[in-house]
């Protein structure tokens, strides 16, 4: 089918996500979030996440098909992220997808959640041009790529070597006695800090490191960087000034992502930069990347905070991609993959 008619499912991490599209048109993006289950443990645990999928699947299916108004009868395929991510997770999803796709009769299309995540871009319904450069960053994953075809062409360029983004905000927000998920929390505290009080390390950043991880991040360095100082703080009596250490942290994070990934537009000649992953949120990512962006002559795509979060409908738009190239279904032998590459 021209328009084909698809459900994705995305269990990678703590999102039960159930997308519907009919090309690339969205019908319907239904998300669970095991998000709260989590927040005792102060980051997310793949035992809870894979338990958690199981039990907000089959009703996230059926609000997400309810929703779209469709039938399940009517799909054309079904689509779910193979990988990378959580094992027990992944696995949870992709069991799921089997059922369904065998029980419709209808093709299955395994894809990547990275290319899932530029593939949101889509449903934006604006014209999506290639090459782009792809900043993706959440609590799971920090990752720079060069998309020259959206199904044929995805080249990873850099990743953490460490922590995810997202992790270290959640990591510094504990250390600040700040509630998970941290990020927001940040965000707020620092809205009125000095993010110039302190000068914390930017990871990789150094002529020495950028010979080898031009395009890598590192943000464990960094928190220990902001526990040192907070400690040397308490040893010393004086209170800790949360709102500066708040945004003098949050402008290190930012800094290094804006400066690697305005890097790799110019060095490839790309004028492009997609944003995705839940720390899209971070006001101040946003307001730097497009403050430095054009003052680089490069245009920034930012989808709305619903599809750069993870979900099933960037899979499902994905798979649509994939069926129009003329790309054959997944054999249902596959499995799930924690480390996939793109
Ligand atoms: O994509 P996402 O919803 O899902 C997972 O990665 O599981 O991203 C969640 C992450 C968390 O680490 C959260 O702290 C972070 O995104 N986050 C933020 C902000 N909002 C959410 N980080 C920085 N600033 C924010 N405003
Ligand atoms: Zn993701």
């Amino acid at each position: 089918a021209a328009e084909p008619l698809v459900l994705g499912i995305e269990t990678s991490c703590d999102e039960t996500g159930i997308g519907i599209v009919r090309g690339r048109r969205l019908l319907s993006n239904t998300i669970a979030s095991s998000m709260a289950e989590h927040a005792r443990y102060g980051g997310v645990v793949p035992e809870v996440a894979a338990r958690a999928h199981l039990e907000a699947l089959q009703p996230a299916i059926e609000a997400a098909v309810a929703e779209a108004g469709i039938a399940l009868g009517d799909l054309d395929a079904v689509a779910v992220t193979s990988g990378p991510g959580l094992a027990g997770a992944l696995m949870v999803g992709v069991g799921a997808a089997k059922a369904l796709a065998v029980s419709l009769d209808k093709p299955l299309y395994a894809v990547n959640h990275l290319v899932g995540h530029i593939a949101a871009d889509i449903l934006t319904g604006d014209d999506v041009e290639y090459p782009t450069v792809a900043l993706l960053v959440s609590g799971g994953h920090t990752s720079l790529l060069l998309v020259r075809d959206l199904v044929s062409d995805v080249e990873m360029l850099g990743e953490t070597m460490d922590d995810a983004a997202g992790e270290a905000f959640d990591k510094i927000a504990r250390i600040l006695g700040l509630p998970y998920p941290g990020g927001p929390e940040i965000d707020r505290a620092a809205a009125t800090g000095d993010p110039q009080a302190i000068r914390f390390p930017r990871g990789l950043s150094r002529a020495s490191d950028l010979a080898a991880h031009r395009y890598d991040f590192s943000f464990s360095g960094l928190k220990t960087a902001v526990a040192r100082w907070i400690e040397q703080r308490e040893a010393a009596g004086e209170p800790v000034p949360v709102a500066d250490v708040a945004a003098s942290f949050r402008e290190a994070v930012v800094d290094v992502l804006v400066t690697k990934a305005l890097d790799a537009c110019a060095q490839h000649g790309v004028p492009r930069l997609l944003l995705g992953g839940g720390v899209i949120a971070n006001r101040r990512l946003r307001e730097v990347a497009l403050e430095r962006a054009a003052a680089a002559g490069v245009a920034v795509r930012i989808p709305p905070l619903s599809l750069c979060t993870d979900n099933g409908a960037m899979i499902a738009a994905l798979a649509a991609e994939l069926i129009a190239s003329g790309a054959a279904p997944s054999r249902l032998a596959f499995g799930a993959d924690s480390t996939l590459p793109v």
